[in-house]
């Protein structure tokens, strides 16, 4: 059932009524952000959106209705160009949210922009902030469930609805070129079919509320590095079969409302003024809603606009900081954007608002059943768990396993989740993995917990060896483990410090991803989390002693960017300056010894999104193991079993160094795993890290992605088998950072073209640790029985049918995956193996059900650059029908004519 909406101001064919317009106050910003502004609608009491819970029937059809079109153009008829312009120009920069002032005079709505999308960001200070922090788009993508990710939408689209909002900043349908990608985790992972797939569920979940979804980042955006400068350089058969694919499928399934414009170049021309938004976006998929920039992602005002940008966001920040409003007014004015152009703009951005019913409804902040929704979540996170390993049935837990160890730095707090404008930090609740686990054990169970290592923060991004931990350090004052810190927001140790506090590590990466409300980092790493006044020019000096924790010979050193220097003793030991590097010497001590610790870093900003990184490293053989890792080591010695709770950093600003886990966390799992033959790991990673140095030794493993604010419940659920797993990788778990893409600033070679993730490591015959597909069960399932059927004589409307039988003891749910061969044409080399297709499927042990998969045309052809079209060859098809991208147990062909 669709939401009911409401019709307030405009009747079909009545005269334009001034009803019901938003009136505006202005109001001080009491955020975080001390640059940010927000000028809000007045609250209203609150309005309930209900909550659809069964699939509608989906016909919105607002981009092709005749009716909304009437509407759309009778309020067309009745703008001045300044109207127009100022609908195209963003008004507020509401803490890296958007938001477009009503207009009033005509009735139309403000627009309030959301950040998404796993989850609301709520930045607006007014409001209770507390929304849904939902797993990942990886989590979702791994559950191959699409009814899921319309429930995921649905719940989107409430939450954007219930805080004020009616346009959600998601979803994000990039494509995982590389995991290294910093945002990798918002995405649906390397395959365009699934991107595709979950994408347009999501929109059209989100867009059955009055809120436009919006699809990002059109088009080739996959790394952080240089990201406002970067050339993708990528060619025209790759960037149509691979990374505009899903934005076509999701605007051919879900018809979203808006696209936003990535900050990169693609083959030379900046997105948000390159001529694909109108060639391929507009004109080939067909797209009738509008394209609004990122943020301050325009880099022109007639380039842009003639390329088809029809909206900038944030917009005016200040006289003359924007490229449309008056700029745009006086181009039109000057007939170097013509009037034709101005009115499409304004067309396309009212399309969408009268379209899906923002019109008829406002966004008044209001409640939602936060019960319901984080029980969705859990649902989600638990579907989503990928089951990588269960050595001698390890899992799920008996019930003789009753002294549980709980290891891992963060398996205490939910802080495990992505990073920048999609972090929900403000959560309805909070379930970590050691409360989860304790909850469901029970009383008669005894639950231990012990870190192992210091919480993960933005300062494991920085390349090179692990942080010394706090547990060999004693501060210089203040109590507990770690060094005494102190901060001062210029390069000089200029005045009082801005902070001082005894810090765990000195392992600081300040910048975009330290701004208010951006940080994913531990709570237990107290500096880092959203300091503003510390992310431009810093200097900071941290002092206590380092204990040695065995003898020994150490590496001590520091990885820096700017100027920074390590004292041991009193003496420089080591003294770095310049671009960001390591340096190092080695040192001896033995077990017990004490040797006092000093370091004094300064280094301006590098720009407002790039500040202070500074880290002391070391390095020692793999027995020696610091006081923590001891502790956790003798905690699962004491266990029936040890869950050992491991994540990483991943954010939007910045991309990874490698796939390795931060902080030791390899070591921690090798050690525990030596000391206890039943642990079992959760990888807590929006994208694949490294397994190889540590999964043969361990019984059990889970990939768990971000799994959102209920993580502990759903582990929870799949750990004592309340859920049977069903998770699948959409993305490729490489056995290192080798095996992938190189980041590389300036220019993004996508040289592997369309061999990106499983089809690449398919075609180079590169083993990964785990391939695309994959995901074990508590079950065991066998197919049989495969007929394929070549449907229309074009290939489209192909299928196959494939008998499942659950042979193993438990109920369980199945991913059956269809892919496409090497098609059969000399004119391109394709891949061995494309996903066509999916289904889920549920079934009792001994029970038997044929599953029927259509195929996905595209996935029988390729893009062919000369004739600008899709080609599906003629001849023979190999279809392979298994459990994941690797399995070759059953084969068969289509025929296409
Ligand atoms: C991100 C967008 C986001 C915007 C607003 C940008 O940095 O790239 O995805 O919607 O900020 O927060």
């Amino acid at each position: 059932m669709a939401p009911r909406r409401t019709t307030l101001v405009l009747a079909l064919t009545g005269a334009l009524l001034a009803l019901g317009t938003v009136p505006v106050e202005a109001r001080p910003d009491p955020g975080d952000d001390p640059r940010s502004r927000f000028t809000g609608p007045r609250f209203q009491p609150p309005t309930i959106t209900p909550y659809a819970t069964e699939r509608p029937i989906r016909t919105p059809g607002w981009d092709s209705s005749v009716a909304v079109e009437a509407r759309v153009q009778q309020i067309l008829e009745r703008m001045t160009n300044e109207e127009k312009a100022d609908l195209a120009t963003g008004q507020i920069n509401n803490n890296f949210g958007f938001y477009n002032n009503p207009i009033e005079r005509l009735g139309i709505p403000a627009q309030t922009m959301a950040d998404g999308p796993v989850g609301v960001r709520v930045a607006n200070p007014a409001v209770d902030r507390a929304t849904t922090q939902l797993p990942s788009g990886t989590a979702l993508a791994a559950t191959f469930d699409e009814e899921l990710a319309l429930g995921y939408g649905r719940l989107l689209g409430e939450e954007t609805f219930a805080t004020g909002h009616n346009v959600q900043l998601g979803p994000t349908l990039d494509i995982t070129r590389t995991p290294l990608w910093g945002r990798a985790f918002e995405g649906f992972g390397e395959d365009p079919l699934v991107s595709g797939t979950m994408g347009s569920a999501v929109t059209d979940g989100i867009q059955e509320h009055p809120v436009i979804a919006t699809l990002k980042h059109p088009f080739a955006y996959n790394q952080e590095t240089d990201r406002f400068e970067v050339d993708a350089r990528v060619d025209e058969r790759t960037l149509r079969e691979i990374y505009v694919r899903p934005f076509e499928q999701a605007q051919e399934e879900a018809r979203p409302g808006a696209m936003m414009c990535s900050f990169n170049r693609i083959n030379g021309t900046k997105a948000c003024e390159s001529p694909l938004m109108n060639t391929i976006v507009k004109e080939q998929l067909g797209f009738r809603g509008f394209i609004m920039s990122d943020y301050n992602a325009t880099p022109s005002t007639v380039g842009a606009a003639n390329a088809g940008l029809d909206q900038e966001q944030p917009g005016d920040q200040g006289p003359g900081s924007a490229n449309f409003g008056e700029r745009l007014l006086a181009a039109v004015a000057a007939g170097t954007v013509s009037q034709e152009r101005l009115d499409d703009m304004a067309r396309r951005i009212l399309r969408p608002m009268v379209g899906l019913g923002l019109f008829d409804e406002l966004p008044t902040p209001g409640t939602f059943d936060r019960d319901r929704n984080s029980d969705f979540a859990r649902r989600v996170a638990a579907r989503s768990m990928v089951l990588l390993k269960n050595d001698d049935r390890v899992l799920p837990l008996r019930r003789s396993a009753r002294r549980i160890a709980v290891i891992g730095p963060d398996a205490d707090n939910i802080s495990a989740q992505g990073g920048g404008s999609s972090q929900v930090s403000i959560t309805t609740a909070a379930i970590s993995p050691l409360d989860g686990i304790r909850a469901r054990a029970g009383a008669g169970a005894r639950v231990t917990y012990s870190p192992g290592t210091d919480g993960i923060s933005e300062g494991d991004l920085l390349p090179g060896p692990h942080p010394v931990p706090s547990s060999v350090l004693t501060p210089a004052e203040g109590e507990g483990d770690g060094l005494w810190a102190e901060y001062w927001s210029n390069t000089t140790f200029a005045g009082d410090a801005h902070l001082r506090q005894v810090d765990p590590n000195v392992n600081v990466n300040f910048g975009f991803q330290n701004f208010p409300g951006f940080n994913a980092a531990s709570p237990k790493i107290p500096t880092s989390r959203g300091d503003f006044a510390l992310t431009g020019d810093l200097s900071a000096r941290w002092s206590g002693t380092l204990t040695a924790p065995a003898d020994g010979r150490y590496t001590l050193g520091l990885t820096a960017r700017g100027d920074a220097t390590l004292w041991v003793d009193g003496e420089v030991f080591v003294q770095h300056t310049g671009a960001l590097s390591s340096q190092s010497r080695q040192i001896y001590l033995e077990e017990g010894e004490q040797v006092d610790v000093r370091v004094e870093y300064a280094a301006p900003a590098e720009s407002s999104y790039q500040g202070g990184q500074v880290r002391l490293f070391w390095r020692h053989p793999e027995s020696v193991l610091a006081p923590a890792m001891r502790a956790a080591v003798d905690t699962a010695r004491a266990a029936d079993v040890a869950v050992v709770v491991v994540r990483n950093y991943e954010t939007e600003g910045v991309d990874r160094p490698d796939l390795a886990l931060p902080k030791e966390q390899e070591q921690l799992i090798r050690q525990v795993a030596a000391a206890n033959p039943r642990t079992v790991v959760f990888v807590e990673t929006g994208a694949p890290s490294r397994v190889a140095p540590w999964i043969d030794r361990v019984a059990g493993a889970f990939q768990a992605w971000y799994p959102g604010q209920e993580q502990g419940a759903a582990i929870a659920d799949v750990l004592f088998g309340d859920v049977n797993p069903s998770g699948h990788l959409p993305v490729t778990i490489p056995r290192n950072e080798r095996q992938v893409p190189e980041i590389t600033p300036g220019v993004a070679r996508f040289s592997e073209g369309v061999f990106v993730g499983y089809r690449g490591f398919l075609a180079d015959r590169v083993q990964p640790s785990y391939p695309f597909g994959f995901g074990l069960s508590y079950t065991e399932f066998e197919y049989d029985r495969l007929v394929t059927d070549s449907g229309r004589s074009d290939g489209s409307n192909a299928s196959v049918r494939v008998r499942v039988t659950n042979v193993g003891d438990r109920r369980g749910t199945d991913i059956v995956q269809a892919y496409a061969g090497t098609l059969p044409t000399d004119e391109v080399e394709t891949p061995p193996r494309q996903l066509a297709g999916f289904e889920r499927v549920t079934l009792r042990p001994g029970r038997s059900r044929v599953v029927t998969i259509d195929l996905d045309q595209r996935s029988l052809s390729y893009f062919d650059e000369q004739l600008d079209g899709w080609v599906t060859p003629r001849g023979q098809v190999p279809i392979h029908v298994g459990e994941s991208s690797a399995d070759t147990s059953l084969s068969g062909t289509i025929r296409v004519r």
